[in-house]
This record gives structure tokens, C-alpha cells and sequence, in this order.
């Protein structure tokens, strides 16, 4: 039985996607990534948290070799200078004012908009070699998980935090409860925590089943966010859904009586509770839908395979390593995933081993196929890819159909 990572209460087993290597440890031979762990999903249907029950050491994830870079992607740097301007205005103090912390700084994207503005900042991130980026870039930043202990210390040396951000981060964190603790540590009695993540609400209705990942291992909810941070002294008072990884939520976390709760935020509690998000028959539903979905994505790749076409893949996302194990996919249908990380070229694709190459190498390739692993970048990767493999190459989704589609669909 697994008891809840937040409320302890026993969970609802969902979905069991079986073993699992960690979603970026991409390697150079075969032999190296022999670490696995079981991805199964389940639901607390005491706090409604959609939760993985295990994960692997923090450490395994995040390390000096950590090969995602946020600035790589200049959409993503634009959705953060907004994120990061529009919670500034929110605060309504001047700017001159106010410490802002952000929580998962990466390579210093969001903070690096503050670097010439004289808005004292600080960026905390585990990864070492990110934070050397960031420092680079002028981003005050510091090497450390953040937890009750480390807020304890930023505290003491920066003051209270007027506003903490956190984008895609929340969801990687092994113990919850010290988290939310340390948010009630570090924020200002007027403070406001906003935070984004990838959102239940999508997942079900898309059966994105590859947003669970070792570094996934909540998928939130505006119910189980409120849930969440109640204990700690806290409210949700805002939450506005965002386009971003496939469909995410930003949500403002406010010090309980500080602020009011916003319209949209009211609707969307309303419109959870209307759709089942507190009930583990919707869960159950994408559990089914999720088998559905592999088999015909392993179905249809067999049977092109078959018919001697010639099928790459788009994009080493860290979501194509659940797709691939799960599906039980590898280079004998898949021959190569070309993706535009320089880091992650010549290697091989965590537990199945497919090689990556450059998107170039892929487009002299032109392959009959590719599976299109960054679905939630289709319009910007199809404007890219446009007039190199028009006429020459098709496209396959998987979410949120298993389908064949051409540039012009
Ligand atoms: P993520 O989904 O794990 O955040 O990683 C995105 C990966 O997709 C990253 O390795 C870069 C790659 N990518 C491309 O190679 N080309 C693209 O056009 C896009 C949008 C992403
Ligand atoms: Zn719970």
C-alpha cells in the first residue's frame, strides 16, 4: 500500500508504466544507465493529489551534468520575462522595493531580467553547472535544494522575500510538506508565491501521460494546491491557466487574509469539482486511457515498420523517456530522435538507447516518419521544419490521438 507524499492517507493505484531509467541521463554506451525505478501513478482522494509513489534520489536528478538549459528556447524566456513582470505589477510596490526569489533558477532566464533594474534577487538552483550560467549573466544565485533549512539561511542573510517564483519545479520535489513550510519561512507577511505547473486538468483530458516522469511526480490541481498550502498558514488566491508544456496552471500563493481570491481562481475550484478532479473515477478513466494509447502508438509504429518506411524521432524530451519505456519502443523502429541540444547529441537515449543526432543529420535523413516527442511545441517546430521535409516526411502524434498528420493539416 502507498500512503500519500503529502497527507499519509493510503493512495489509489492508477496506472502502472513499469521501470523506468531517469528521464535525462542520457548516455554514451548502453552500459552506464542500468539504474530503474517503477514510474507508477496514483490518487489521494484524501488531498486529491495526483502523485507518483516513487522517485529516485534528488541527486540522481540533479547534478552538475543537468542538460537542460531554460534560455535554449526563446519562447519559453519570453513566457518568463512575462510571468516574472506581470507578478512585479501584481505586488503593486516599486520595484526599487522589493527581494524577489526564485526557486529553480536554472541558467538565470527569469532573474536575468532584473540583473540591470536594481531589484535585489536571488536565484536557487542544485544544478551546479546552470547556476555557473547564471552568474555569468550578472543573476545573483546560489547551489542548494531549496528547503525549510535553506530558506532558514536566505532569510538570515537576504531578509524576507516580497516574491518567490518557481516555474516547472514544485512538481520535482520530494517532500511537499517542507516545502510548503519553507514558503511560509521565507514570504513576507504581504509576500506572494506564484508558481507554474504542468496541469491535471490537460493531462486527463489529453491523456498526456508522459508529463509523469522521475522528475515528475505531482501533477497538481487548483484542489490539491489549495489543499497543500492551507496547512502551512497559506491560500490560493489566484490561478490562471497557461498554454506552456502541453497546458499548465500559474497559481498565487498568498499569506492566509492577505489578499482576496480572484474570480478565475473560484471558477476553475468550481469547475474541478464539476469535471470529478476529487474523485478517483476520472483518474481511473485516464489510467485506461493511458493502455489504450500505448497500444495504439506501438500498433501503428509496427505496422509502418512493416511496410519498410524509415521512422525518426522529434525532440529527446525528457517526456519521450516514459513514451518509449512505456511503449516498449527502441532503435529497432525508431532509428534515430534528432533534438537541437548539443548536449544531448551522440548519446543514446535513456533505456532504449536510440541514438540522437542533430536536426540537421535528420533533415539530410528525411525520414518517412517522425514521431513528434515535443507535441506541445507542434506550431513552432512545423514552422521550423516547414521547407526542409514538406512533401518528404509525416508527422506522428500521439497526443492527444494516436494519429498521422501532414504539414498542411
Ligand atoms: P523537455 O521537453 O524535456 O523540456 O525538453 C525539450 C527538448 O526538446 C530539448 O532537448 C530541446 C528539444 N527540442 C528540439 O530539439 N527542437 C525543438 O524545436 C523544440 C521545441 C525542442
Ligand atoms: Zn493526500
Amino acid at each position: 500500500m502507498h500512503l500519500c507524499r503529502f497527507c499519509s492517507a493510503p493512495t489509489t493505484q492508477i496506472v502502472d508504466f513499469g521501470q523506468m531509467p531517469i528521464a535525462n541521463n542520457f548516455t554514451v554506451s548502453s552500459s552506464r544507465d542500468s539504474f530503474r525505478f517503477q514510474l507508477v501513478a496514483s490518487f489521494c482522494e484524501s488531498c486529491f493529489l495526483f502523485q507518483l509513489e516513487s522517485q529516485p534520489e534528488p541527486s540522481l536528478m540533479f547534478h552538475s551534468d543537468y542538460p537542460f538549459f531554460t534560455g535554449l528556447s526563446k519562447k519559453m524566456a519570453d513566457h518568463f520575462k512575462q510571468m516574472l513582470n506581470v507578478s512585479i505589477e501584481q505586488l503593486g510596490k516599486s520595484k526599487k522595493d522589493i527581494f524577489v526569489v526564485e526557486i529553480g533558477s536554472n541558467d538565470g532566464t527569469m532573474l536575468s531580467n532584473l540583473v540591470d533594474t536594481g531589484t535585489r534577487h536571488l536565484g536557487i538552483d542544485p544544478s551546479y553547472n546552470v547556476v555557473q550560467i547564471a552568474k555569468q549573466k550578472g543573476v545573483t544565485s546560489i547551489v542548494e535544494f531549496f528547503n525549510t533549512t535553506s530558506a532558514g539561511k536566505i532569510v538570515d542573510e537576504f531578509g524576507k522575500a516580497d516574491l518567490i517564483l518557481a516555474a516547472n519545479v514544485i512538481c520535482h520535489l520530494p517532500d511537499l510538506n517542507d516545502f510548503a513550510k519553507a514558503i511560509s519561512i521565507l514570504l513576507e507577511n504581504d509576500g506572494r508565491f506564484v508558481f507554474e505547473e504542468p496541469y491535471v486538468g490537460d493531462v486527463l483530458s489529453k491523456t498526456s501521460y508522459d508529463q509523469f516522469y522521475d522528475e515528475h511526480v505531482y501533477l497538481f490541481s487548483c484542489t490539491s494546491v489549495q489543499k497543500i498550502f492551507e496547512r502551512y498558514n497559506l491560500e490560493l488566491i489566484d490561478a490562471v491557466h497557461q498554454d506552456t508544456h502541453g497546458g499548465s496552471m500559474r497559481y498565487t500563493i498568498a499569506p492566509k487574509g492577505s489578499g482576496l481570491i480572484s474570480k478565475s481562481a473560484e471558477q476553475l475550484l468550481n469547475l474541478e469539482s464539476f469535471n470529478g478532479f476529487k474523485d478517483k473515477k476520472a483518474y481511473k478513466d485516464f489510467g485506461a486511457n493511458c493502455v489504450t494509447k500505448r497500444d495504439e502508438l506501438r500498433n501503428l509504429l509496427k505496422n509502418l515498420k512493416n511496410q519498410g518506411s524509415t521512422i525518426g524521432g522529434y525532440a529527446a524530451t525528457s517526456k519521450s523517456t516514459t513514451v518509449l519505456n512505456y511503449c516498449d519502443i527502441g532503435p529497432e523502429t525508431i532509428s534515430f530522435i534528432c533534438d537541437s541540444t548539443p548536449q544531448k547529441q551522440g548519446k543514446l537515449t535513456p533505456g532504449k538507447y536510440i541514438p540522437v543526432i542533430s536536426p540537421e543529420e535528420m533533415r539530410e535523413k528525411a525520414p518517412d516518419f517522425l514521431v513528434l516527442f515535443a507535441w506541445n511545441h507542434e506550431q513552432e517546430v512545423f514552422e521550423k521544419e516547414r521547407n526542409y521535409l514538406r512533401g518528404r516526411t509525416r508527422w506522428i502524434k500521439f497526443v492527444p490521438q494516436v494519429e498521422i498528420v501532414d504539414f498542411d493539416d
